[in-house]
């Protein structure tokens, strides 16, 4: 039995404990990014950004954590404050997910300590739950799962369709979204530095080029995330095809005209899809057109879909994946940073003048020191490409102070 006079002192402390956490937690705690009409919002603000892509953080923190410290560390320091990364690999020992629902937990844990780094350096992350291409496994690796389970498989956009593999997908969305974070002890699904969910690294489909097909996956999975997580907000991973319910716009805006199994439209008209995203590689998508062509077609990619995000589908734009190749033709740092101010500065007017519904560009794509065997030519090393981190930091100054703008930060 407990004294009075102890019990309440140890009441006390326990109270003064309560409030200190609390009191801790809502200081230094972000809260989630979320979404008001065609604009992104946080904490009552417009949320503009610019952010970049490195896919690979959970892949070298297995190997080398100080490598992603740094890296996360030299991109706080040019104002990058959004980062589009993946939260899968499959098949393999070394892989995240190595079989159907089986998880290497050191792989696991060095996801945990991305997300922990990041939220230490003030950036938030955009998380990726599976890939098109064969890269990190992806579509081909759950059908191959589901070939040796058994199922009659034709093709790797069975991925789409198959029972099967559905439910594979949807035990990994689960899984990640589920997972406690043994560094910060917060479930994913309640942390405020995931900024939002990405179904598919750039899904594409070729048995039903319609669009239609991944509409059906778009909706079915978008329903499943939310009814785990409704806290934080979710996007396709398109590139921004466009498919048969706006077939002159195939003809005239798709890269050659062809049909890559998308549908820009109905598949953002899911409800639970908050914002739509477009990529462009002008350079390798238009192999045989004018420099002066390809920047036109940029320049429509993004004016196009903004457009029909705000005034048909009612949505924020976010721009995921654009760069330059150091193996495109004439390449020069120069040219890099000629082409990079020119797109930060299409978004920047499109934030300022649309009212913030294009909310931020992600620059395909950050490296680390010493990652030289990662290099696809697109790389940018923040601490030694001084001229290109300069144009970087130079934009992430510029959206900051449109976000902090009063007449931007009114609803
Ligand atoms: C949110 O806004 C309030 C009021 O402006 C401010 O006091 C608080 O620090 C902000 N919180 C975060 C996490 O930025
Ligand atoms: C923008 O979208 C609306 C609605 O579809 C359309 O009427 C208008 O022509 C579009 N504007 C441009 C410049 O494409």
């Amino acid at each position: 039995m407990v004294s009075f006079v102890v019990g309440l002192r140890r009441f006390l402390g326990a109270l003064a404990l309560l409030l200190l956490a609390h009191g801790g937690a809502a200081a230094e705690q972000p809260t989630f990014v979320g979404r008001s009409g065609t604009k992104l919002v946080v904490n009552g603000s417009t949320f503009l950004f610019n952010g970049f892509n490195a896919y690979w953080l959970m892949n070298v923190a297995a190997q080398d954590q100080a490598k992603v410290t740094k890296t996360l560390s030299d991109a706080a320091a040019a104002g990058l404050t959004v980062c589009r990364t993946w939260a899968f690999s499959d098949g393999g020992n070394a892989a995240l997910q190595s079989s159907p629902g089986v998880y290497n937990e050191q792989v696991f844990q060095a996801l945990d300590f991305v997300v922990s780094e990041a939220k230490n350096h003030g950036i938030r992350l955009m998380l990726s739950l599976i890939n098109n291409f064969k890269d990190f496994g992806g579509k081909a690796q759950y059908v191959q799962w589901a070939r040796d389970a058994g199922e009659s498989i034709k093709t790797e956009d069975d991925f789409y369709t198959n029972a099967k593999v559905k439910q594979y997908y949807k035990n990994h969305v689960q899984k990640v979204l589920t997972r406690v974070n043994t560094v910060t002890k917060i479930a994913y699904k309640d942390d405020p530095t995931i900024m939002a969910w990405e179904l598919m690294n750039e899904p594409r489909c070729r048995v039903d080029t319609s669009g239609q097909t991944v509409t059906a996956w778009v909706k079915e999975m978008a329903a499943y995330t939310k009814s785990i997580d409704s806290k934080h907000l979710l996007q396709v991973g398109f590139e921004g095809f466009y498919g048969s319910t706006t077939p002159d716009k195939i003809k005239l805006y798709n890269p050659g005209g062809y049909k890559y199994g998308t549908d820009f439209i109905t598949s953002n008209q899911v409800n639970e899809i908050d914002f739509t995203t477009i990529h462009v590689y002008q350079d390798s998508w238009l192999p045989k057109k004018s420099d002066k062509e390809r920047q036109t077609f940029l320049q429509q990619w993004i004016s196009l879909h903004l457009n029909d995000s705000v005034n048909v589908l009612g949505k924020p734009m976010v721009f995921t994946e654009f760069g330059k190749s150091k193996k495109t033709p004439g390449y020069s740092e120069k040219v890099r940073d000629d082409f990079l101010s020119y797109v930060y500065g299409l978004i920047y007017s499109d934030a300022k003048t649309g009212g913030g519904s294009h909310s931020g560009g992600l620059l395909w794509q950050i490296m680390g020191d010493g990652m030289e065997s990662y290099y696809d030519g697109y790389e940018v090393v923040l601490s030694t490409d001084t001229t290109t981190t300069a144009v970087i930091k130079k934009q992430s100054e510029a959206m900051a102070a449109l976000a902090n703008k009063p007449a931007a930060s009114h609803d």
